[in-house]
């Protein structure tokens, strides 16, 4: 009886192991005691690979320029995207890199082969642009590619590693996107070390975002290269792309963990190619599963419904939480399987869950206690993150909500654990 409580109590009680000098969680059903109730929470793999230079202990939050501005970008917006991540409170809940992707530098190096602020759009050059963003408290991140050129055709990184990297380091940049485009068909694996060394070697601590779009399944190597890594090809501003890409990245979820997380791609949210209840569903499912929150949108002209999405802290948490572990599909049912549960485990030994309708017709999602790993007698109190309260105090077996089509509920469930050292 005591066993099987124990058998039930799940997830949370994750401990930790050092494994030469890392602090690795361990899932305790993979401890081999008990029963493995769910592969769900599977995370054999957690923290094994880590670049291990201090950064992203949590998935990295910020802004891009890409998907709203793609090379429409100038020292102007940039500046003011700053200014406006702080006017509208986004950076004091986190999101505190302002990171410039393609097109910010000229189309050829100069004659001594360094990279050039293009002079019509970046005229005060990117080093004055870092110090304003470093004024605001705020951090820069700026885009290369390892290959011959970045994808908008401008000098790519490849072979000019360590000058590009002692550059960008000079000028006091925080964070590197590090595209694909133009590799010259030499593998992934050979061609993104390179410039984790390089980054490394100019004693700057610099955020490395992998970029290669998934197409040499990342989550098993470049946990010692980079600090995030893209699972998927580029995100679009619609509910098909984003559920597509949801699904893919969840694939990888047992490699992500502190030091390194699969990144499905940076947000839509508040682009305009979906609904209000699709972008609550995007961002709710990116918190899950524990990707890089990188705020996609004009943010100097931001909408009220965009920002109550995008500044829910409640959802923020769970994507920032401490234990970082992601969370992933863990039940579909109904027609299309359509009806799905998504679900990982909190620190404090929560569980945050996602009633996600895929369908386009409102439904009443379900998910019991045994898809979560827990037996039916235990006690949950279950708190909805997008109402702000509390929806039930004591839940026993299942719990179930009325989801509108493509739309998603989000939760923490606590369940009532006894708490049996002995
Ligand atoms: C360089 O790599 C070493 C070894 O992983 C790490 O301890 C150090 O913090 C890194 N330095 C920087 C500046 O990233
Ligand atoms: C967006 O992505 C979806 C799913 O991958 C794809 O079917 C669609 O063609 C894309 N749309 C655009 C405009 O690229
Ligand atoms: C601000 O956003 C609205 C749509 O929400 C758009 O119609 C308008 O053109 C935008 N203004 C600027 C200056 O971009």
């Amino acid at each position: 009886m005591a066993m099987g409580i124990l058998g039930a109590i799940v997830y949370a009680q994750l401990i930790s192991v050092t494994v030469s000098g890392r602090v690795q969680p361990l899932h305790p059903y993979l401890n081999g005691q008990e029963k493995p109730i769910s592969s769900i929470f599977d995370t054999s793999n957690y923290g094994i690979l880590q670049l291990n230079n201090g950064l992203a202990t949590t998935p990295q939050m910020g802004w891009n320029s890409w998907n709203f501005f793609a090379c429409d970008i100038n020292e102007k917006v940039i500046k003011e995207t700053a200014d406006a991540l702080i006017s509208t409170g986004l950076a004091k809940l986190g999101y505190d890199y302002v990171n410039i992707d393609d097109c910010w530098s000229e189309l050829a190096r100069d004659s001594e082969g360094q990279l050039v602020p293009e002079s019509k759009t970046f005229p005060s050059g990117i080093k004055a642009l870092a110090d304003y963003v470093h004024s605001k408290g705020l951090k820069l991140g700026i885009y290369s590619d390892a290959g011959a050129f970045t994808c908008q055709v401008r000098p790519g990184s490849l072979f000019h590693e360590s000058d590009d990297a002692k550059l960008f380091a000079s000028w006091g940049v925080d964070y590197l996107k590090y595209d694909n485009c133009f590799n010259l068909g030499i593998p992934p694996k050979k061609r993104y070390p390179p410039m984790r060394d390089a980054l490394n070697a100019t004693g700057r601590t610099i955020f490395y975002s992998l970029c290669e779009w998934g197409v040499d399944d990342p989550a098993l190597w470049a946990g010692t290269v980079g600090n995030s890594w893209r699972t998927t090809d580029d995100i679009n501003d619609s509910w098909a792309s984003m559920t597509t890409i949801a699904d893919l990245n969840d694939k990888w979820a047992a490699y992500a963990g502190p030091g390194g997380w699969n990144d499905p791609d940076m947000l839509e949210v508040g682009n305009g190619g979906m609904t209000h209840g699709e972008y609550r569903a995007h961002f709710s499912i990116w918190s899950l599963m524990k990707a890089p929150l990188l705020i996609g949108c004009d943010v100097r002209n931001i909408t009220s419904e965009t920002l109550e999405i995008l500044s829910n802290e409640e959802v923020i948490a769970v994507n920032q939480d401490a234990l970082g572990v992601q969370g992933r599909k863990v039940y579909a049912y109904g027609p299309d399987n359509s009806y799905q549960v998504w679900a990982g485990p909190l620190s404090g030994q929560r569980l945050a869950v996602v009633l996600w309708n895929r369908g386009l017709k409102a439904a009443t999602i379900m998910v019991k206690w045994d898809v979560l790993g827990l037996e039916s007698s235990i006690s949950v109190s279950v708190r909805d993150l997008w109402k702000h309260e509390y929806v039930s105090e004591n839940s026993r077996a299942s719990f179930s909500a009325r989801v509108a089509g493509h739309a998603s509920e989000m939760y923490i469930f606590t369940p009532k654990l006894i708490h049996s050292a002995s």
